[in-house]
């Protein structure tokens, strides 16, 4: 059996692209699997394959504690696929990246799961415990910042995407890429069709 993973991202200097390369890595490596990376401003040219997607993967930065605003504007953009229920039992997961080690993250990765269940999605979160968060715990550990709700990234203000987000934090989304195409493949092959609809 295979199945198809769809990135889609926003990055206004660069730095959550690179988040998204590691997620698109991280989905590929499954066997199985295929990931296509999708940046919003060439989201015209993709929403057949974003329909053919059996999972979604939903990227962007945290500017003023939200999502960015080209980011939005797709998402406001599937109105349209949220009355035909097109997305409806597509996996989801989401990420983040910013500045600030906390920065308002969570404001974004909860936007983006609300977003995932207003189209009907399954959304699956980051089963990683939290990093860095005891005596022995360090920058290069996996999930160091803690989320479970979706990967979070940080990325120097004063430095370009040649240096950041941080290795642990890359390595952290390319796992969370994995766990989406790997849940993705159970859920296509678990063979329930899914219920016409439980209203009749
Ligand atoms: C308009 C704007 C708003 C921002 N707001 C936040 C914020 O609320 N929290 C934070 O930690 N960083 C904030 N930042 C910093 C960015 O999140 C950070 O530079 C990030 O790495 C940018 O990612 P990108 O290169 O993919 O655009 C903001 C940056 C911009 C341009």
């Amino acid at each position: 059996m295979t199945i198809e993973v769809a990135v889609v991202y926003h990055s206004g200097y660069g730095h959550t692209a690179k988040q998204a390369e590691a997620v698109s890595k991280g989905a590929a490596s499954v066997e199985g699997s295929k990931a296509l990376l999708i940046p919003v401003d060439a989201v015209e040219r993709h929403w057949d394959d974003l329909s053919r997607a059996d999972a979604i993967l939903f990227g962007a930065p945290t500017y003023m504690g939200s999502l960015s605003a080209p980011f939005k504007t797709f998402m406001d953009a599937t109105s349209t696929l949220w009355f035909q229920r097109s997305w409806k039992d597509k996996i989801a997961a989401g990420f983040t990246n910013s500045a600030a080690q906390n920065g308002d993250k969570f404001s974004s990765l909860m936007q983006l799961a609300t977003f995932a269940a207003q189209h009907g999605m399954i959304w699956v979160g980051l089963d990683l415990v939290p990093g860095n968060n005891s005596s022995t715990g360090g920058l290069d550990d996996l999930n160091r910042l803690g989320s479970m709700l979706g990967a979070m990234a940080q990325s120097n203000a004063d430095q370009s995407a040649e240096f950041g987000p941080i290795a642990s934090d890359l390595r952290t989304a390319e796992y969370l890429g994995r766990r989406v195409a790997e849940a993705a493949l159970r859920w296509k092959g678990g063979g329930l069709a899914a219920p016409e609809s439980v209203l009749g």
